[in-house]
Parts: C-alpha cells; structure tokens; sequence
C-alpha cells in the first residue's frame, strides 16, 4: 500500500502539466489508498473517468486528480463535470459530493456534509478526450464550497457518479429541505436504486489559512 502510494506521486511527479487522471486502476486505487470505500461503504469499480473541473476567477481552470489538494479558495465552484470512456447506455446520471470528515476526520461526528447532489445530468459537448455532463435542473443540493474548520486536518471530498433511475426525480429521502449533515450516500444510493458509482475522483481540502 505504502509503496503504490508512493509510486502514483512519483508518477504524478513525473507527469507535470496532466492534471487530470487517464487510468482507472489509478483512480480505484487512490480510493482504496485514501479508504474511501470502507468509509462511505460503496464498492468503487470505476468504468469511466470522472473530471471534476473548478473555474477560477483569474486563472485557468483546476481539473483534479483523485487525491489532489486544492486550496480552499480554488474551490468556490460550482464544478463542472466531464466523463472520459464508454458511458453505460443510461440516458441521465446522478453526482453526488459528500465529506466524510466533518468536523475532523478523527471524530466526524456531522458526517457525511452533502456538498452536492444533482440527478438528471446528460451528455453534454465532447472536449478534445472527455464528454461534458450538463444539469438539466436544478441540484437537490447545491454545490456547497469546503469549509473545514480551523484547527482540523484536510477533509476528503468525495465525487461519485451514478446512473440514474428511472424514478429518481420522484424520490422524497432528500429534498432541498434535507440537512445537509448526516447523510449517508451509501444509504441513500440503495433507498433509490443507485446502484454502485460508475466514476469518482475526490480532493483534500483543508482549512483557509485565515480562517
Ligand atoms: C488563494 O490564496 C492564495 C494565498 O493567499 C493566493 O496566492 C491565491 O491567489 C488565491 N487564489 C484565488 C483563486 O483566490
Ligand atoms: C444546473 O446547476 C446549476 C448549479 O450547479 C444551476 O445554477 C443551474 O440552474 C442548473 N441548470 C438547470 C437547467 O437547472
Ligand atoms: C421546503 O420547506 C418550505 C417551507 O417550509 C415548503 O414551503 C416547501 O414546500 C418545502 N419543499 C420541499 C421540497 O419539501
Ligand atoms: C450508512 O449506510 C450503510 C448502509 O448502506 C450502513 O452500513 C452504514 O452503517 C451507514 N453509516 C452510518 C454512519 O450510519
């Protein structure tokens, strides 16, 4: 484990101006290296890449790599979304982001925060390698920016993708009502008929340097 974590830095050292992930393997295993899964209880069998992009006010846009640590202010968002491969035949999909370390990671006791969730996302324009993934309405819950408290660690932020089903915009378990804290999408992806994540990334965020 410590080897191949060490090996994907060395890669990424070595790969200076691709941000974005171009392996599956790498992506599970960056999941698997960061317990992601036994911490949200999914199974995480990527079939497709999922890029998670941020605008920035002056610069270029940030396209993450799964496990990349983005400065709090990079991440005001909302993200866009993109996929590279073979979609399932699915004609809409479900993303949604959750912290599963909130208000730390040694004691998360409001976690997961739902930072997003969105259903009815169909392809969108094709961009050099990838697809976009465009809303066609509007977030059950909109993006909400990282606000690790100061004092804690960085917290993981999780982007799962999901094939939607056939009755998802009738589903009541969240509203836009719903807390945002205490959800589960382990939980919620079987009340609904998720399914497992299709495609995932996630970044550390840690607290602002001013706060
Ligand atoms: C984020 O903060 C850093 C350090 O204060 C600063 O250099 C950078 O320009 C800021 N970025 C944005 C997008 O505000
Ligand atoms: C798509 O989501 C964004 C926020 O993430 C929202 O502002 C926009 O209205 C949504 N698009 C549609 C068509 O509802
Ligand atoms: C959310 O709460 C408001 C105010 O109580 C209510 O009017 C609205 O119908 C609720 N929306 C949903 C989706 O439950
Ligand atoms: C979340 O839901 C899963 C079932 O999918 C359950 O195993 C797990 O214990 C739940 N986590 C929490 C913190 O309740």
């Amino acid at each position: 484990m410590r080897f191949s974590l060490l090996a994907t830095w060395l890669l990424y050292g070595l790969l200076p101006v691709s941000a974005q992930d171009t392996s599956l393997g790498t992506v599970e295993e960056a999941f698997e290296n960061a317990n992601i899964p036994n911490t949200l209880h999914i199974t995480f069998k990527p079939s497709v890449l999922l890029e998670v992009t941020f605008p920035q006010p002056s610069s270029p846009s940030v396209t993450i790599h799964a496990g990349e640590q983005l400065p709090r202010n990079a991440t005001v968002g909302p993200p866009q979304f993109a996929v590279r491969g073979a979609l399932p035949p699915s004609q809409r999909f479900v993303i949604a982001t959750v912290d599963p370390d909130a208000p730390t990671p040694q004691d998360p006791t409001e976690a997961e925060i739902r930072h997003f969730l969105a259903g009815n996302f169909v392809r969108g324009a094709t961009t050099g390698p990838g697809q976009r993934l465009v809303n066609e309405t509007v977030p059950l819950s909109g993006w909400l920016q990282p606000t690790p408290p100061a004092g804690s660690p960085a917290h993981r932020y999780v982007f799962l993708l999901f094939e939607q089903p056939g009755d998802f915009d009738s589903q009541t378990f969240v509203t836009t009502n719903t807390s945002v804290s205490n959800f589960n999408i382990s939980a919620f992806a079987q009340e609904v008929g998720l399914g497992n994540p299709i495609a995932g990334s996630f970044m550390l965020v840690a607290p602002d340097p001013s706060s």
